[in-house]
């Protein structure tokens, strides 16, 4: 049943076969990491520790290879969706999750190394989902990073209806940050990343109906919701020896 979920291992493996570009880029990048989520906290993520297929889990890996070092981690939330409509014209959700984040000697993931250090925050947050909203409606996602010593740093990605996806979600990007707005993680090869997660649909009519959520899924007679997938955007710095 969890060979659904997609492994560092398997994501990395794909990425590693993109075909090179033109020029010879320089790459900065360990050979193996991975994100465990550590803790889940609040009414979008009830799940921590369960074992059914579609839980609040880490999806997959994504990078660029020009030389622009943009890497996103995928997280999936499929309990975090909102409507609104006749009931209700405002509805809110959230989550706050904390990330494990490791450096791999290799694709094994036997033994940790600590060659280079994780930067968070390389190009904003993204954000996988469906959405079927009526004109005045408003989504609004809100995700707020804590690092350890830094203030808070805010993305928001805000949806205006009239806009229906198709059933494989939409791809949204937060606006670049600037680069005052990135982090590193204390120490090399490992640490911790904890951010939350909102979402609130908003109608400005009473009635007005608006659904945001995730692809319905089915996989081996289990039926349920994707999850909505966060994009967090890091790279790296080599660590001095
Ligand atoms: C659930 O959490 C406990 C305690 O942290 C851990 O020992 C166990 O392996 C976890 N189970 C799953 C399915 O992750
Ligand atoms: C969005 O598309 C779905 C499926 O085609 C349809 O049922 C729904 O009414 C559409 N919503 C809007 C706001 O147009
Ligand atoms: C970086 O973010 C911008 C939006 O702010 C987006 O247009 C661009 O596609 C992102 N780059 C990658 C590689 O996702």
């Amino acid at each position: 049943m969890k060979s659904l979920v997609l492994s560092a291992a398997a994501v990395l493996g794909a990425a590693s076969a993109l075909p090179a570009p033109q020029s010879d880029p320089i790459r900065i990048l360990p050979s193996w990491w991975k994100f465990d989520i550590i803790a889940l906290r609040g009414p979008g993520c009830p799940d921590f520790n369960t074992t059914a297929v579609y839980s609040t889990r880490p999806t997959y890996g994504s990078n660029t290879v020009d030389g622009s070092e943009i890497y996103y981690w995928h997280f999936a939330y499929p309990h975090m969706k909102a409507s609104v409509g006749r009931d209700a014209s405002e509805t809110s959700t959230w989550c706050e999750t904390t990330l494990k984040y490791s450096e791999l000697k290799d694709r094994e993931g036997k033994e940790l190394s600590g060659d280079y250090r994780l930067k968070l925050h390389k190009n904003g947050t993204e954000v996988l989902a469906t959405y079927d909203l009526e004109e005045g409606v408003t989504a609004k996602w809100k995700f707020t990073y804590y690092p350890e010593d830094m203030d808070e740093v805010v993305d928001e990605i805000t949806v205006n209806g009239p806009y229906n996806t198709s059933a494989y979600g939409e791809i949204v990007q937060s606006p670049v940050r600037k680069n005052s707005e990135r982090w590193a993680l204390p120490k090399c090869g490992a640490g911790t990343i904890k951010y939350k997660t909102q979402l609130k649909v908003t109608a400005k009519k009473q009635g007005a109906k608006g659904t945001v959520s995730s692809e319905a899924v089915e996989y081996k007679g289990e039926k349920g919701l994707y999850g909505v997938q966060q994009g967090v955007s890091y790279d790296w710095e080599k660590c001095a020896k």
